[in-house]
């Protein structure tokens, strides 16, 4: 598969998760693009076509981070006028806050993704990363729960048999 990472991190912790999920998927034999949302053009979807897109936002001052949702905007937009979508999309959150204060922004955001036609198919969960203070570093088992959800959003995508999302991913060997 072919993926893009982007996220909008400021300190580096929501950079590390998309470093974790990385490790993951390139292990599997992946190719992997991580990169800031200001460094990566939404217009450049249409020519990497990836199998995969990952948007990681941050939480602060009690939103998420309005360049991450920016970028969605302009990636549906740029999408749109050629017709296409990405097939799979997945979202990861860090957060100061307990999870259960910020759950419904990660919901919120999750559904951003379903509604603003980036994706065909939207991972069905979200990845929370908890930092200790403003500036991190990740809670304890972040890491950890990073490369178990990017297992488990591997295994979806290549399984997936939404119509139009299916078709983009290799078949799987028996
Ligand atoms: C100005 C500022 C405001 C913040 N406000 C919140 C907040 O309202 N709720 C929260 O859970 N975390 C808040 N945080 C913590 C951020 O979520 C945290 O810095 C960020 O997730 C760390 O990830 P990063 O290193 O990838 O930027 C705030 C951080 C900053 C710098």
């Amino acid at each position: 598969m072919k993926t893009v990472i982007v996220h909008d991190s400021r300190y580096g912790n929501g950079a590390r998760v998309a470093d974790a999920f990385r490790d993951v998927w390139e292990e599997a034999g992946d190719e992997v693009v991580v990169a800031h949302v200001s460094q990566y053009d939404p217009a450049r979807l249409v020519g990497d076509a990836p199998d995969l897109v990952v948007v990681g936002a941050a939480v602060r001052m009690f939103s998420v981070s309005r360049a991450s949702k920016r970028w969605m905007s302009r990636a549906a937009r740029e999408l749109r006028v050629r017709g296409t979508r990405v097939p799979h999309a997945t979202t990861f959150l860090t957060h100061g806050l307990d999870l259960d204060r910020i759950v419904a922004k990660g919901d919120r955001l999750r559904r951003r993704m379903c509604t603003c036609c980036v994706a065909t198919s939207v991972y069905p969960d979200w990845l929370s990363a908890k930092v200790t203070g403003t500036q991190g570093p990740l809670a304890d088992g972040t890491l950890d729960r990073a490369r178990r959800f990017a297992g488990a959003v591997r295994e979806w995508a290549l399984s997936d048999d939404t119509p139009g999302a299916a078709s983009a991913v290799p078949t799987r060997r028996m």
